[in-house]
């Protein structure tokens, strides 16, 4: 069988407490790039298009379930261990007979090529009963070790704890991941007891079980990166930092112009037409779709928003979810645009707030407009047609719409509907008295002489 054809299921391991994060938040819902750790095992994990993911977690961690939804969860009442654990999913995963993949929710970022040669290796001709994921890193700390036998079989996994010095001297670490003969899994975890340092039931004494049994094991290696495990707040930013170095790098080999690529932040789905040019200072959040040759200027915080080609945003323009954006349409600084759609040409280009809006092609929003759209209770929407003029510092009450071609005098609170090609200005008439601004200058400047000679 090739390693493709395999029918795949996979275990992720997200049951541990994750005391270290200190946080009323289980750990792997803690984001990185704006996704969610386990969010990030999961989209990993999509391409091998595995029949049945089971997600693995404690009592009360509802927010997780929640979040893999609609894939199962298996409830561990107690943390004894990642035999356990592995344990708790049977009931899910019943008899399923091809290659279980176990995956742990808090080390994120495990890719998919590297998930792709586990299960590739499991199918090789010597049938490994257990293909354990193998790093080794600079640090390699208190990891489990490998240990291999003579012909560079995996022979058995010790412990950090229990491990004698020679065993701690070894480099190849245990990543935690494996890939396991579904036919011997529960075979081999109904064997795994908990007599050892940590009185826990170790997912990792499977491989020695299977080997007494006269089965294969063996090791793919992985960068550390990939397997990087997030344990604290500060492995947390690493994992971040880590995140963007390699989004920007990959940005940038897609066809983008990064002015200054260490202060630019993308989501984990961010999506870069090619030609796209951003400025110093941008922030993705989730959910961005970007076409070709936009720019986004300095100091822009984009999320939820698709931009069109041509468009040019910013700077200090901030796009909220629902903003969409479109061809060739300028936002300029200090503009905040949400739930609203901005067409082809339209220009927004200086402090508005667009909320809840429609604007058509080739419609300019004057300095400062402002789309009224909440009136404490509900939201209302403003739809302005093509080709229309809103005056600075107009308030568009609404529900409101204004025509194709209206013009809206600036300064005008608008609560009733323009039609198109109308004018609509509401403000107090302008009253000039002639030479009214002399009189007064010379009556000012009396009086102050007065009132000097008096002292
Ligand atoms: C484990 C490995 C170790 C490896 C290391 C890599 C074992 C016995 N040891 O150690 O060889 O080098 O990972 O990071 O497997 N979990 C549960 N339920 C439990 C216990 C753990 O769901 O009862 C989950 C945790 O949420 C976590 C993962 O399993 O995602 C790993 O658990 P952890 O306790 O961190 O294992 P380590 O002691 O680090
Ligand atoms: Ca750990």
């Amino acid at each position: 069988m090739s390693g493709n054809s395999q029918p795949t299921a996979a275990i992720i391991l997200a049951a541990g407490k994750g005391t270290r994060m200190k946080s009323a938040l289980p750990k792997v819902m803690h984001r990185i790039a704006g996704r969610t750790m386990v969010g990030h095992v999961l989209a990993n994990l999509a391409p091998l298009g595995s029949a049945l993911n089971v997600v693995v977690v404690a009592p009360g961690m509802d927010r997780v379930a929640a979040e893999v939804a609609p894939l199962p969860i298996a409830i561990q009442a107690d943390q004894l261990g990642t035999g356990h654990a592995v344990g708790c999913a049977r009931a899910r995963l019943g008899d399923f007979a091809g290659t279980v993949l176990v995956l742990y929710g808090d080390s994120p970022f495990i890719s998919t090529a590297t998930l792709q040669a586990l299960v590739a290796r499991r199918a090789a001709a010597d049938n490994p009963a257990v293909v354990v994921l193998g790093m080794r890193p600079a640090d390699p700390a208190k990891y489990g070790r490998l240990i291999l036998d003579k012909k560079g079989g995996l022979d058995r996994i010790v412990e950090w704890k229990e491990a004698s010095e020679e065993e701690r001297a070894v480099t190849l670490c245990n990543s935690g991941v494996m890939a396991i003969d579904g036919k011997s899994l529960w075979p081999l975890i109904d064997r795994v007891d908990n007599k050892n340092a940590k009185g826990e039931y170790y997912l990792t004494d499977i491989v020695e079980l299977a080997r007494r049994d006269g089965r294969a094991c063996a090791v793919v290696e992985a960068p550390e990166a990939e397997l990087m495990g997030v344990n604290s707040r500060a492995e947390l930013a690493i994992a971040e930092a880590l995140f963007q170095d390699q989004r920007r790098a990959l940005a940038m080999e897609e066809g983008a112009t990064l002015t200054d690529p260490k202060s630019v932040f993308f989501a984990a789905d961010t999506k870069l037409g090619r030609d796209v040019i951003v400025g110093p200072n941008v922030v993705f959040g989730p959910g961005v779709e970007i076409a070709d040759d936009v720019e986004i200027r300095a100091f822009c915080h984009v999320e939820g928003a698709r931009i069109a080609s041509g468009a040019v945003i910013g700077p200090f323009a901030r796009l909220r979810p629902g903003a969409e954006i479109g061809e060739g349409a300028h936002i300029g600084n200090f503009v905040e645009v949400k739930n609203s759609i901005v067409g082809a040409g339209a220009k927004a280009n200086h402090l508005s707030y667009l909320g809840d809006a429609d604007i058509g092609a080739k419609s300019n929003i004057g300095a400062g407009t402002i789309t009224c759209n909440y009136d404490g209770y509900l939201k209302a929407r403003t739809v302005i047609g093509a080709e229309a003029f809103i005056g600075s510092n107009s308030a568009l009450v609404a529900p409101v719409r204004i025509g194709d071609g209206a013009i809206v005098g600036a300064g005008s609170v608008i609560t009733r509907d323009v039609e198109a090609d109308a004018i609509a200005v509401s403000r107090a008439e302008q009253i000039s008295r002639a030479g009214r601004a002399r009189d007064f200058r010379a009556q000012r400047q009396k009086l102050k002489q007065e009132k000097a000679g008096r002292k």
